[in-house]
């Protein structure tokens, strides 16, 4: 296999009708062979790279380089100076996650670029080519010209060889990225975050993101013209957008490359480019669902203040416990237990102690009262995108948590984009973007003093995810798009569609503590939110967390203990996940074994149409019989009328028969296979 890879290289072959445009060609192919990359020098000495699928290209000549605030640009005159290959072929274990056991296949090609002039700067570009992608990264030795790099963009180029429909949201927008994803030609993406989601006419879907987002600043794309996107960075805290010193490896630039939606939502690749856990032994990383003093708070039935609607009471967080403990769950988050939240909140980060409870909330009590009853505080520490306020209290706080018990915490950065607040090395305090080179230092920060204690980190309004749970697994989850919170506010509230887009969209970049579980369909209006009561039992298959939340008030799960038993009985780690059926946007199956028994689970949802989905159960195992406990629309179900009509039934299956999922409009159905 090796050989004949290495025998398909095109070495340098000189060859007069290549020299005349592009110089020398380095080649790579995946391990099936069925993805190929070429770098070139261009006849102004430019680095391009393309990448073809099947022979048919798909990112077709592009250029690679870099601008720098303070010395010339790494652009014109580069000539490929060596190129070397190798092959990887294993198989690691998550500690925990979709699947336990991950294959890493690839072929890599590392591309050695020197300028012909000058001071002979030089730089390596790194490519893995695996069966269901690519990653690229840039890799800069030690050299007398560039000790210090201060980079004023990527020039990394992505153009695509056809049109193709487009999922993304805006890049560089004040909400973050809390958008509604936008559906549209290629042609009308403007300023697009990634992970940015095509889907060409003859079936490709290509899907644009980055691994390893470290010490460096976040990936968009903008279309500079027709089919051409360049990477554009988010902004630093002063004139680069990253500063490094060589030696340094930027981030993974990845290409998802699959022949239907339901590859992309299963590809470990960006997890593959990923460095291995860092963190030693983490068996105290817990996956686990919780409940919380939250949607209250959202409803604005309770407040995160201090005064007669203080939702993180003692007496309330007990009540709390109690019900988690009766029920299994792992975890109770409480939110507002910390004195700050009085005023403006989202703008004085500066009030928050994340030490100090409120009078009415028995810190000691209420965690001597979980602990007893095998329960764990989730602990919360809103920064509003203060992370300068938080670091300088940061090993406090986490100390304080670690002596109580708390094995999560919910961080969150509630401010504007561009209005997080970080301290130079100067000491002063700068704006900076969320996903910025300095976030993504604070961000690390936290997980790594926090994993010094044993604790989980969940960040909302966090820095994109970029696969660095692999290296950091007690980084368990995040938020990162538009959550169930929208739906309680209702301006706008999500779309029926908006989960089946997210599988394929913000989901390839991993984890979201979307917080599912809504039993009371209502916004803090009255308004319908877009989904039924089946749906919501769905979104704890579809949808992964590790820390998965059960959001609605007890009262609403003690009043249908039915479809609740389906939350209780739901598992929040995997053996493995696979993706049955699905379209961007319309609809999406996934079957997830539990890690520690030998059941299935199956979750089906659809957006705004009703649909049939016909599924065969060869997912189960062979030989087995299961019991199938089904939770299914009911006949008049649907998110416009009838939203809590639900049919509960039991069958007997084995992996020989198929079903016919019935989806209501904003509908969905989940399954328990228990193995008997
Ligand atoms: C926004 C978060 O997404 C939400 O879950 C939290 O309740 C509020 N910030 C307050 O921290
Ligand atoms: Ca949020």
């Amino acid at each position: 296999m090796l050989q004949r890879f290495v025998l398909a290289l095109a070495l340098s072959l000189p060859s007069a009708a290549l020299v005349a445009q592009d110089a020398p060609a380095a080649r790579i192919a995946s391990p099936d062979g069925r993805i190929t990359v070429e770098v070139v020098t261009d006849h102004d000495g430019r680095a391009r790279y393309s990448i073809a699928r099947d022979g048919k290209p798909v990112i077709v000549s592009s250029q690679l380089g870099f601008l720098f605030t303070d010395v010339a640009k790494l652009d014109r005159n580069l000539r490929i100076a060596s190129q070397a290959t190798r092959s990887h072929d294993a198989t690691w274990e998550q500690p925990w996650g979709e699947r336990r056991h991950v294959r890493d296949h690839h072929n890599e090609l590392r591309v050695g670029l020197v300028e012909t002039n000058g001071d002979q700067r030089r730089f390596d570009v790194v490519f893995r080519v695996f069966d269901d992608g690519i990653g690229f990264r840039y890799v800069f030795p030690e050299q007398p010209a560039l000790r210090r790099l201060n980079i004023a963009e990527e020039l990394t180029e992505f153009t695509l060889a056809t049109d193709a429909t487009a999922w993304w949201i805006p890049a560089l927008e004040w909400n973050r990225k809390e958008y509604v994803y936008k559906r549209t030609a290629l042609a009308e993406v403007g300023f697009a975050q990634t992970p940015m989601t095509l889907r060409r006419d003859d079936g490709l879907h290509i899907a644009f993101h980055e691994a390893a987002l470290a010490d460096y600043s976040a990936m968009n794309l903008v279309r500079v013209e027709d089919r051409r996107f360049r990477a554009q960075l988010f902004p630093g805290t002063d004139a680069a957008k990253v500063e490094r010193d060589a030696p340094f490896a930027t981030p993974w630039r990845v290409v998802l490359l699959s022949d239907d939606a339901a590859g992309l939502a299963t590809s470990d690749l960006v997890l593959n480019l990923n460095e291995p856990n860092a963190l030693g032994d983490v068996s105290w990383v817990k996956p686990m669902k919780y409940l919380g003093i939250w949607w209250e708070m959202h409803l604005d039935t309770k407040s995160w203040g201090s005064g007669t609607k203080h939702g993180a009471t003692t007496e309330d967080t007990i009540r709390y416990i109690d019900f988690a403990a009766q029920h299994g769950f792992g975890g109770v988050l409480v939110e507002g237990w910390n004195i700050g939240w009085d005023g403006d909140w989202f703008a004085n980060g500066e009030e928050f102690s994340f030490t100090e409870a409120y009078p009415d909330f028995d810190i000691e009590k209420v965690t001597a009262h979980a602990r007893e009853r095998g329960v764990t505080l989730i602990g919360h520490h809103e920064t509003s995108g203060h992370a300068a306020h938080y670091e300088r209290q940061l090993p406090d706080a986490l100390d304080l948590y670690e002596r109580l018990g708390v094995a999560a915490i919910k961080t969150g950065y509630v401010a504007d984009g561009g209005q997080a607040k970080v301290r130079d090395d100067d000491g002063n305090l700068r704006y900076a973007w969320h996903e910025g080179q300095a976030m993504s230092r604070h961000h690390i920060k936290v997980v790594t003093e926090a994993a010094k204690r044993r604790i989980s980190i969940n960040p909302h309004e966090p820095i994109k995810d970029s696969g660095l749970r692999r290296t950091y697994p007690n980084w368990v989850t995040r938020e990162g798009a538009r959550g169930m919170e929208y739906n309680a506010w209702g301006q706008p509230p999500n779309p029926p569609g908006h989960e089946a887009t997210l599988v394929f969209t913000r989901m390839l970049d991993g984890p979201f503590d979307f917080t599912p579980g809504l039993f009371s369909m209502k916004s803090r209006h009255g308004d319908r939110v877009a989904t039924t009561l089946a749906k919501q039992l769905a979104l704890y298959v579809v949808l992964y967390s590790p820390l998965q939340m059960a959001i609605d008030l007890p009262e609403e799960y003690e009043a249908k203990p039915d479809a609740f038993r389906f939350i209780k009985d739901v598992p929040a780690d995997w053996e493995d996940s696979r993706v049955l059926n699905g379209e961007v946007g319309e609809f999406v199956t996934f079957a997830r074994k539990d890690r520690h028994s030998d059941d299935w689970y199956l979750g089906a949802v659809t957006d705004g149409e009703a649909r049939t989905l016909h599924v065969s159960l060869g997912f189960l195992d062979a030989g087995r019989r299961y019991t199938a406990q089904v939770y299914r629309d009911g006949p008049n179900a649907g998110w416009q009328a009838n939203q809590t009509d639900i049919v509960i039934e039991e069958r007997d299956v084995t992996s020989g028969d198929s079903l016919e999922l019935a989806l209501a409009p904003g509908g969905g159905q989940a399954i328990r296979f228990i193995a008997r």
